[in-house]
This record gives C-alpha cells, sequence and structure tokens, in this order.
C-alpha cells in the first residue's frame, strides 16, 4: 500500500481551496490588487502587537490557563455588553486558536460521526470540510438569489432536517453572500430549532460590519438562557489579526469542562503573549474598529455602485460582511473566469465555484481595502465587463 492511499480516507477526501488555487497561480504577479482573500489591507495596530511584545518580553511564555486567561475572558464579557447590549458572564467564553478551531471545536462538542449539521450555501467551505473531517455529514440548503440579494428560505431548512440531525449553522453577515439574517429571520430559525431540539452554531464573525448602522441583528437578540446556541469568532476581521490565529467561542457555561478538554486535547490553549495582545485589541480596539468598518463601507459603495453601473452585473450592496459576491453577465464558469481577470486586469478575484452549491456563476471580492486601491480595482473590472 503506498504512503498516500494508507492515509485516512477522511483526511483524503478532504477539499483542495478552489480560492488557493487561484491565488497560487498569480502569487507574486507585479500590480496586482488581492480581492481574493477575506482579510484587510492593514497589518495589527501597534497597541496590539505591543501587548503581545510585552508580555512576550515579561516571560510570559508558559502553559496557561485552557479556557484563556481570565483578564480575556472578562475583556469578551465586557465587549459584548458594550457592543452588543447583552451581558454574558466570563463564564460563556472560551478562547480558541482562531475562528476556524473555535468551528473544529463546536463540531467536536456537538456531533458524533453519522451526526448532520444543515448549512446555508453558498457558504465558506471550511465549515463543510470541518464538519466531514470529523465524519459528520454537511447538508446545505441553497439561499435564494432574487433581485440582486439573497434570501433564506425557512421550508427548505426545514425539509433538509433528518432525524439525524444534530444542528444549523448560520452565517450572518455570510461570507461569500453579504445576506445578513434580519431579526425575525433569526427568531424564525431559533423557534425551528427549538421545535426540533436543535442546535444552532452561530457564526457571527462579520456583525460589526453591518453598513446600516449599529452592528447586525444577532442571535443573542432573540435567544433565552437554556437555548442551545454556541457562537464561534474571532479576532481576524475587526482587528487586522488574521494571522494571529485568535478566536473564542460563547456558550453556554454548562458546556465549561466539554469545551475546555476538547481545547486540552487540541492545542491546549492558545500562547499568554497572545491572549495579552488579543486583551488590548478588545479593551482599547474601538476606535481602529470603527475606522476598519467606515473603510469597509466607502469601499462597499465604490465597488458596487461602479459595477452597478455597467448594467451587467446584478449583484446589489450587500448588507454585511466584507464582500462582494458577484453574478455578472457572460461568466458562465466562475473558476476560468476568476483565472482570465487575473491574467487581464490584474485583479484578483475569488471564484464562486469555492463556495458550494449556488455560488457557481459568481465571483467574491473583499472590499476591506483602501478605498483609492477599490476604486482602481472597479474600474479595471468594469473595462473587462464592458468587453464581455
Ligand atoms: C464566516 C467565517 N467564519 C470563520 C472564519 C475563520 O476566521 P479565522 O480562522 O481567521 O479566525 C472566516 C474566515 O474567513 C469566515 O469567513
Amino acid at each position: 500500500m503506498s504512503i498516500v492511499s494508507s492515509l485516512s480516507p477522511r483526511a483524503l477526501a478532504a477539499p483542495e481551496s478552489g480560492i488557493v488555487e487561484v491565488v497560487n497561480y498569480a502569487r507574486g504577479r507585479e500590480g496586482l490588487l488581492p480581492l481574493w482573500v477575506g482579510e484587510g489591507d492593514l497589518p495589527t495596530p501597534d497597541f496590539i502587537s505591543q501587548a503581545a511584545m510585552d508580555a512576550l518580553a515579561a516571560g510570559e511564555t508558559f502553559y496557561t490557563w485552557q479556557r484563556g486567561i481570565p483578564e480575556l475572558r472578562q475583556a469578551l464579557s465586557d465587549y459584548y455588553t458594550r457592543h452588543f447590549g447583552i451581558r454574558l458572564a466570563v463564564e460563556h467564553f472560551y478562547v480558541t486558536g482562531s475562528g476556524m478551531q473555535a468551528i473544529q471545536i463546536a463540531v467536536q462538542a456537538l456531533t458524533s460521526p453519522g451526526d448532520e449539521l444543515v448549512y446555508l450555501s453558498p457558504s465558506w467551505p471550511n465549515i463543510a470540510a470541518a464538519l466531514e473531517i470529523s465524519g459528520a455529514r454537511s447538508l446545505s440548503v441553497e439561499l435564494q438569489f432574487e433581485g440582486g440579494k439573497w434570501a433564506v428560505d425557512l421550508n427548505r431548512i426545514e425539509t433538509a432536517i433528518t432525524p439525524k440531525t444534530k444542528g444549523i449553522f448560520i452565517n450572518t453577515p455570510s461570507n461569500p453572500t453579504g445576506w445578513t439574517a434580519t431579526k425575525q429571520d433569526l427568531g424564525d430559525i431559533l423557534a425551528l430549532a427549538r421545535r426540533h431540539d436543535l442546535w444552532i452554531m452561530a457564526d457571527e464573525i462579520y456583525a460589526r460590519y453591518y453598513f446600516a448602522g449599529g452592528r447586525a441583528p444577532s442571535f443573542l437578540d432573540v435567544m433565552e438562557e437554556g437555548d442551545k446556541v454556541i457562537f464561534v469568532n474571532s479576532f481576524s476581521k475587526n482587528w487586522s489579526m488574521t494571522g494571529w490565529r485568535v478566536g473564542w467561542i460563547a456558550a453556554p457555561p454548562a458546556m465549561g469542562q466539554v469545551l475546555e478538554n476538547l481545547i486540552q486535547y487540541s492545542t491546549s490553549g492558545v500562547a499568554q503573549f497572545m491572549q495579552k495582545g488579543a486583551v488590548a485589541a478588545l479593551d482599547q480596539g474601538d476606535d481602529f474598529v470603527a475606522a476598519n468598518i467606515a473603510k469597509a463601507a466607502r469601499s462597499r459603495d465604490i465597488l458596487c455602485d461602479a459595477l452597478v453601473a455597467t448594467n451587467r452585473v446584478e449583484t446589489l450592496k450587500p448588507d454585511g460582511a466584507i464582500y462582494a459576491f458577484l453574478k455578472i453577465d457572460g461568466v458562465a464558469d466562475s473558476r476560468s473566469a476568476a483565472l482570465d481577470i487575473v491574467d487581464k486586469t490584474g485583479v484578483g478575484l475569488a471564484p464562486g465555484t469555492a463556495f458550494g452549491r449556488g455560488g457557481e456563476l459568481f465571483l467574491r471580492a473583499c472590499f476591506l481595502r483602501d478605498p483609492a486601491q477599490v476604486a482602481t480595482a472597479a474600474e479595471r473590472l468594469c473595462d473587462y465587463i464592458l468587453k464581455l
């Protein structure tokens, strides 16, 4: 038996990222405007890095709390009070090595092999892959694209539920579609979950990127004590910390020991000096996050206004998150279009094929970037589109 064929079938079945394929194709090209990956163009601000460096210099290099240092869990609790108007005691919070790891831990906590989790598609591909790798099954329910916007159909979710379903994964505002659940949607989904005794895994990492003002509606607005809702979240997007790999879970305190154990047997906890950086992000980062949100709002307007004006792009401005998921007339295969666009315009977009069912005809552009750069990208894309 060859080395590779002797590996776990689940590991072998893990899909290659369709975004990385395009990135690798054009990586390092001169003049490239990279709108393909979901991150901003700024490095982590100094006040965050300095806090981590100070902790490192002070010798904070030992094993630490599995659930997260008390200071960071307190800072998370305060953050929710400030920005969500909701008091969650520190016992709700668990620090993880990225949003991605928060998802892995939540998947491990909720599902056994063979269990199913329903999610809305098009979707950031990692949720389905994390489930499949763990032995659970991912069942997608397509959002509907109508009049340039996305909407959820509750009946479709209900139809997808089987006796094996353990939960529903909801990412709102959504990567890649920008679909943002209303409070009514969230209440309806929660009622559905209660009726079928299902978990909700809520990925609200883009909740602050909500362009109507304030933050996006959250399950926190509709749920009650005792509801089976687990939140996965991340420092990546709000505080420009994608490379740090720090995230968190907010979950019922009764899960504490189970989550602590799952963290113990994966990373055994996030480095203490990085957690000190995360404390600075939460306690001192409100202005930085506000500037990031304002930048995203401006760049969203520039990109979407220019593209819609070609009359060849159906997508309207998304209500939330940091992506325009573009349906361009004449694009029938988004993978080859992404390769062609990067060759001809020097603008890097992610192909919709990477985001599963319902995304095949779309291209994703991340607009958390300098508005002047986004304006240049928009100009080049408009030229390209008008020649199609
Ligand atoms: C919807 C969603 N959830 C979770 C993550 C994970 O973030 P990270 O692993 O960088 O913390 C991402 C990253 O792109 C995302 O888009």
